[in-house]
């Protein structure tokens, strides 16, 4: 059966990664998280010192460290998902901290770090076979893929779910700490200059406030199996 592209944009905690994993799962696919991509270069930069408390960095500074960062992947078994990787050491819990959340969509608005990032995902993208995950993936990575899904959920539903992914990791932040990353985020995210988050045309829109993780892969499930099989019948 033919390859897809599955792009899966929305906003932030509306269980994308979490959709996107179990379909790559179920479909054989490779998943790839491009979120991760813009949190490890957030991470650098603050490892380097070039964010201040106050969230300040000149971006140049930030252009010219690209040179010195080198993004790899590699499949973790454990997790069905591949592990992020910067300048050889794994990153992928630091990644996910909040310090990286509050200074991660400032950093993800300079263009030449999503001039970067973006030649990473099509390269990954080239054999097809994927399921990407992001803001800008159905609109402008790959805005010829296959099936494109547009997440959403209701915002306090996010902020649980976020909360509750953070604390099982052991960082213990409040409620009101994560809405307002959550809604800074999406409001940055959305109103950015160079690609922001919008619903593709042809996206399908999920909302999963009131769907479990079994329902929602179910119904997409069914979406893809009959867009493969037509895709399959019209290029017989
Ligand atoms: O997990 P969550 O939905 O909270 O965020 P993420 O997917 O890890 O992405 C972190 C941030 O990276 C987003 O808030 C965006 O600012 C940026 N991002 C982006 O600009 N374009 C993408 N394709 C993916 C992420």
């Amino acid at each position: 059966m033919s390859k897809i592209i599955v792009a899966i944009d929305g906003f932030s905690s509306c269980g994308k990664s979490t959709l996107a994993k179990a379909l790559s799962v179920h479909m054989g696919y490779v998943y790839v998280d491009s979120g991760a991509m813009y949190r490890a270069v957030t991470y650098y930069c603050l490892q380097k010192k070039l964010i201040s408390a106050a969230g300040k960095f000149d971006e140049k500074k930030v252009v010219n460290t690209l040179k010195k960062i080198k993004l790899s992947f590699k499949y973790n078994p454990y997790a069905k998902s591949s592990d992020t990787y910067l300048n050889g050491d794994n990153i992928e819990k630091e990644i996910r901290q909040m310090k990286v959340s509050n200074h991660v969509s400032k950093i993800a608005m300079i263009k030449e770090v999503r001039d970067r990032v973006v030649d990473i995902q099509r390269t990954m993208g080239k054999e097809k076979g994927i399921v990407m995950d992001g803001r800008d993936i159905g609109t402008n990575v790959f805005p010829g893929a296959e099936l494109k899904i547009f997440m959403t959920a209701d915002i306090d539903i996010r902020v649980q779910r976020r909360l509750d992914e953070l604390n099982s990791r052991g960082e213990h932040v409040t409620y009101e700490e994560v809405k307002i990353n959550l809604m800074k985020r999406d409001y940055d995210d959305t109103h950015r200059k160079e690609s922001p988050l919008s619903k593709a045309k042809d996206a399908v829109v999920l909302d999963n406030s009131d769907l479990n993780r079994e329902q929602q892969l179910e119904y997409i499930e069914r979406l893809i199996k009959d867009l493969l099989l037509t895709k399959d019948t019209l290029s017989i």
